[in-house]
């Protein structure tokens, strides 16, 4: 069996010599992340980022909606492929990481294109729905225990064949490990379960930085 790679610091940063250069606003994120001790790791990881990138780049994604926010890497990232008329609608709860975000979009010249709402994302998907606004990919990175609400509300914003990418769904390996019963980590497991029966869409799973996702609606 082939075994999978461990990516370590190292090997990311290998991945980033042999990839794109970093854009200087995401080397200064990720400079800034990396001061804030155990929270950095609510970031997603580089390579996630390079193959969100390069998947917003192939399938002409315009309009994005991201589900948790958090400084803002996820969103800057996705921000500097984007076509001139494209735009991300981030939702987040934290005024202060939101606030630290909106900087890193207006160093980056990105703040007319990357909008937060400062909200409960459930009330914030709520409204979006009434707008009838609709999404070429939706990122949902936010509380765990609202996954499937958020994923039952992205389908009723998302456009036919569009995407919507949920993260952290292999929970650090700990999903297929028996000994591991905790309340977060069967919560993960109840929304694969739920995502492998639903026949709306078409959907993989990728082992890319904590476990991704992908699902298309048919
Ligand atoms: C894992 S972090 C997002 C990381 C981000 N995508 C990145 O790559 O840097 C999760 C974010 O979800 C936000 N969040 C948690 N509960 C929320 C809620 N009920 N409504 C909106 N945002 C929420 C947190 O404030 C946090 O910023």
């Amino acid at each position: 069996m082939i075994k999978s790679l461990e990516i370590n610091e190292r090997l990311e940063k290998y991945i980033s010599d042999h990839t794109n250069d970093l854009h200087p606003v995401q080397k200064e994120l990720l400079k800034y992340n990396d001061t804030l001790g155990q929270t950095k790791k609510m970031q997603i990881s580089i390579s996630q980022a390079y193959f969100f990138q390069f998947f917003i780049r192939t399938n002409n994604i315009k309009n994005i909606l991201e589900v948790g926010t958090f400084t803002g890497y996820s969103a800057l990232s996705m921000g500097l492929v984007l076509p001139k008329d494209g735009k991300i609608t981030c939702l987040d709860i934290n005024k202060d990481t939101s606030e630290v975000a909106n900087n890193f979009f207006k160093k980056a010249k990105l703040d007319d294109k990357i909008k937060i709402n400062l909200a409960p994302a459930i009330d914030s998907l709520i409204k979006l729905k009434n707008t009838k606004e609709k999404f070429d990919m939706i990122f949902i990175d936010a509380d765990k225990e609202n996954y499937k609400n958020y994923y039952n509300l992205s389908l009723e914003l998302i456009k036919n064949s569009g995407f919507i990418i949920i993260d952290n769904v292999l929970w650090k390996g700990e999903v297929a490990d028996p000994k591991k019963n905790d309340q977060l980590t069967n919560l993960i497991r109840e929304f694969n379960s739920f995502i492998k029966k639903d026949d709306r869409i078409e959907k993989t799973i990728l082992p890319l930085g904590d476990g991704i996702t992908i699902c298309r609606k048919i």
